[in-house]
C-alpha cells in the first residue's frame, strides 16, 4: 500500500528519494516524509502528496548520502503529519519505514509504556522501531541483532528500512508480505517497494524474501540473511521494464497514456504465444501443469476488483471454448468461508500487482488444500508471481494509474491464450474453426487502435453525461464484466455512483430506478443474443432512459434507439471484451477529468492493496 524507497551510496541522497517517492506515489499519498543522515538523524514529514513534502524540504538542509523515504497510505491512525513515516525510536537515535500491518502491536505497545516508553503518533509502525531499541538496550545485542529479534515477536506484514545514527554506513531492511527490492548499483544501493524508482539507476536487482533481513553496508557485498540468522545467497536478477514507460509520454495522464498502450500491450501479451500459421497457441510458463490442468475437476479463479473482472471473462472463455469448468471467486470471500478444495482443482490467482494480500491469502489457502494454483500477473518477481506454482505473466508494462487499464486487457488476453491452448490440447473446436479464431486474435490490436480513434465522439458524450449523479452499465454474456468493469472505471476515478448488471437482470430490480436523468450504457454488439440485448434496450427507452450504447460498426438497429452509439469493428463473440472495454475506459476518464478529480490517483485508492 505505502510505498518505500532508501538509498546508501556515494551519491546525494535526497534527489534519488524524492524522484524515487514521485514514482511510489501511485501505491498512496497521504502523507510523506524522509530522514537523512548528515551528522545527526533529520526526520521531515508532512501531510498530503510528495510535492508538499517537497516544498516544505526546501528550507532544509538536503545533504548526506543515505536516507530513507516514505509515501503513506493510511491503516493505523489518520493521515496527518505525527502518523506520517519515518518514525523515530524513542532516543531518537533510529529512523523506520514500514509497510504493512503489525498485528499485535497493541500488545507490544503496552509493554513498552510499561517499560517508560512514550509514543507520538497512532502507529503500529512507531511501536516496531522502539521494540527494536528496547531490545539492542535491554539485551545488549547490535543493531541488526536486535532487528532480528524483534521480527521474531511481531505477527504481521511488514517491508521495513531502517536507519541509525550510530551507523551511518548501513541501512537494514527486511520483508514479510510486504515487497522489497533492492537494487545493487556500483558502489550504492537503492531500496524500494517496486522497481519503479531504481530502473533509472540500475537493472540489477534482488528481491527479498518473506523473513529475510538484508544488511545493506556502503563499500559492502549485499548480506542476506533469515530473522532465523541463516545466511542467504542473494539472487540477482535482471529488469525488463525500462524507464520510458514509467514517463507519461506526452500524455496529461498516466490513465490516459496507459489507456492508448493497449494495442501493444495486448500484443506484447501474445507475442510469442500465438501461432495463427502453425494453428496452436503454446504457453511456456505453464507447460509442465497442463496435463494437471486438463485433468482437473474445475478451475477456481480468484482475484479482486478489475483483476476478479477479468476472471469472469475469463470463466465464459474457458467454459465456452475449452469446456473446463470454472469459478470466480473474491480471493477475499474465499478465504474466510471454508472453501471446499481438493487436489484435483487449479486455482487461477489473477494480479496485476501481484502483491494483493487478499489474493495471496486465497492462493495459501488453496495450496494448503493441495490444489495447484497458477498466477496471471503483471509484474515480474511479484509474491503472487512467486507464490504460484507456475504462471503466465502479462507483458502490459508498469501501470501507474490507480485505475486499472491495460492490465485487465492483457489479463484478459492471457485467459482468451490460456482457453484457446486448453480447447486446442482438448480438440473442442474443430481445426478450421481454431485457426480463424487464432488469425483474428491477431487482428485484435489493430481493431484495437481503431476503437481509440473515436475522434472525440466519447469526449463529447462525456461532456453531456459529467454531472449525471448515476449510470447504468448493463451488458449479456461476455459483455456482463466488460459491465462491471466500467461501472467500476466511473465510480473509482469521478465518484459519479455506477452499477454494473447483466441487462437482463434489470427488470428484477434496477429498472425501478430508470428516469430521463438516468444514463443507461448498453454494450450491444451485433453477436451472441443481440436480439435479447435489443429488447433491453426497448424496455429502458419505454422508461424514458437515456441509452449510450456501444455497438457494431454498421449498426442501424440500436442506433435508431439509442440517445449516442460508439462503434467498435466486428469481430468473434469471445473478443468483443478486448473492444469493448477500451470507450467505457475513454469515458470515466473524460468525465473524471471534466469533474476535475485526479484522475491518476482517486481518493481513498490505492494501486496496491497490500493490506486485507
Ligand atoms: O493488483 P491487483 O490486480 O491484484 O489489484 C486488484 C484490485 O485492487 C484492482 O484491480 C483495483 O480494483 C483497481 N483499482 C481497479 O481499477
Amino acid at each position: 500500500m505505502c510505498g518505500i524507497v532508501a538509498y546508501i551510496g556515494n551519491k546525494e541522497a535526497y534527489p534519488i528519494l524524492i524522484k524515487g517517492l514521485h514514482r511510489l506515489e501511485y501505491r498512496g499519498y497521504d502523507s510523506a516524509g524522509i530522514a537523512l543522515l548528515n551528522g545527526g538523524l533529520s526526520v521531515h514529514k508532512t501531510k498530503g502528496k510528495v510535492s508538499v513534502l517537497e516544498e516544505h524540504m526546501k528550507d532544509f538542509d538536503k545533504s548526506g548520502t543515505i536516507g530513507i523515504a516514505h509515501t503513506r497510505w493510511a491503516t493505523h491512525g489518520e493521515p496527518n503529519t505525527q502518523n506520517a513515516h519515518p518514525h523515530y525510536s524513542f532516543s531518537r537515535k533510529i529512523a523506520i519505514i514500514h509497510n504493512g500491518i503489525i498485528e499485535n502491536y497493541s500488545t507490544l505497545k503496552k509493554e513498552l509504556i510499561n517499560r517508560g516508553y512514550e509514543f507520538h503518533s497512532d502507529t503500529d509502525t512507531e511501536v516496531l522501531v522502539n521494540l527494536i531499541e528496547d531490545i539492542q538496550t535491554k539485551e545488549e545485542v547490535n543493531l541488526e541483532e536486535a532487528v532480528r529479534i524483534a521480527l521474531n515477536q511481531v505477527i504481521g506484514a511488514y517491508a521495513i528500512v531502517i536507519l541509525s545514527q550510530e551507523h551511518p554506513d548501513m541501512l537494514i531492511a527486511a520483508r514479510k508480505g510486504s515487497p522489497l527490492v533492492i537494487g545493487i548499483g556500483e558502489n550504492d544501493f537503492y531500496l524500494a517497494s517496486d522497481a519503479t524508482p531504481i530502473i533509472e539507476y540500475t537493472k540489477n536487482v534482488v528481491y527479498l524474501d518473506d523473513e529475510e533481513v538484508a544488511i545493506l553496508k556502503r563499500g559492502s557485498e549485499l548480506k542476506i540473511k533469515t530473522i532465523k540468522n541463516e545466511e542467504k545467497t542473494p539472487y540477482i536478477q535482471e529488469l525488463e521494464w525500462n524507464l520510458n514507460e514509467l514517463e507519461k509520454g506526452g500524455f496529461d495522464h498516466f490513465m490516459l497514456k496507459e489507456i492508448y498502450e493497449q494495442p501493444t500491450s495486448i500484443r506484447d501479451s501474445f507475442r510469442g504465444r500465438l501461432h495463427p500459421d502453425k494453428g496452436t497457441v503454446s504457453l511456456g510458463g505453464i507447460i509442465d501443469y497442463e496435463q494437471k490442468i486438463l485433468n482437473a475437476d474445475r478451475i477456481i479463479i480468484a482475484a479482486c476488483g478489475t483483476s476478479w473482472h477479468a476472471g469472469l471473462v475469463g470463466e465464459y472463455l474457458l467454459e465456452e471454448i475449452a469446456r473446463i469448468p470454472v469459478e470466480v471467486e473474491y480471493a477475499s470471500e474465499f478465504r474466510y468461508r471454508n472453501p471446499i478444495i481438493t487436489e484435483n482443482d487449479v486455482m487461477i490467482a489473477i494480479s496485476q500487482s501481484g502483491e494483493t494480500a487478499d489474493t495471496l491469502a486465497a492462493i495459501e489457502l488453496a495450496k494448503e488444500k493441495g490444489a495447484t494454483v497458477l498466477g496471471i500477473c503483471n509484474v515480474v518477481g511479484s509474491s503472487i508471481a512467486r507464490a504460484t506454482d507456475a504462471g503466465v505473466y502479462t507483458h502490459a508494462g508498469p501501470e501507474i494509474g490507480v485505475a486499472s487499464t491495460k492490465a485487465f486487457t492483457a489479463q484478459v488476453t492471457v485467459l482468451t491464450l490460456m482457453a484457446l491452448r486448453f480447447a486446442q490440447l482438448k480438440g473442442t473446436l474443430p481445426k478450421s474453426e481454431y485457426v480463424r479464431l487464432l488469425h483474428e486474435m491477431e487482428l485484435i490490436p489493430e481493431k484495437v487502435k481503431k476503437v481509440l480513434d473515436d475522434n472525440g465522439l466519447i469526449e463529447e458524450i462525456a461532456g453531456k453525461f459529467k454531472d449525471s449523479r448515476n449510470f447504468l452499465y448493463l451488458g449479456r454474456g461476455y459483455n456482463f464484466p466488460v459491465a462491471l468493469e466500467g461501472a467500476l472505471k466511473l465510480k473509482e476515478i469521478s465518484y459519479i455512483h455506477a452499477e454494473g448488471y447483466p441487462a437482463a437482470e434489470m427488470k428484477h430490480g434496477p429498472i425501478a430506478l430508470i428516469d430521463k436523468d438516468m444514463p443507461v450504457v448498453f454494450i450491444a454488439p451485433n453477436i451472441g443474443i443481440y436480439e435479447k440485448v435489443v429488447s433491453n434496450i426497448q424496455e429502458v427507452k419505454a422508461r424514458n432512459g437515456v441509452v449510450i450504447a456501444i455497438v457494431t460498426e454498421g449498426d442501424t438497429t440500436v442506433k435508431n434507439m439509442a440517445d449516442y452509439t460508439i462503434e467498435i469493428p466486428e469481430t468473434e463473440e469471445m473478443f468483443v471484451p478486448l473492444l469493448a472495454t477500451i470507450p467505457l475506459q475513454k469515458l470515466s476518464y473524460h468525465i473524471a477529468v471534466m469533474r476535475g478529480c485526479n484522475v491518476d490517483q482517486p481518493r481513498n485508492l490505492a494501486k496496491s492493496v497490500t493490506v486485507e
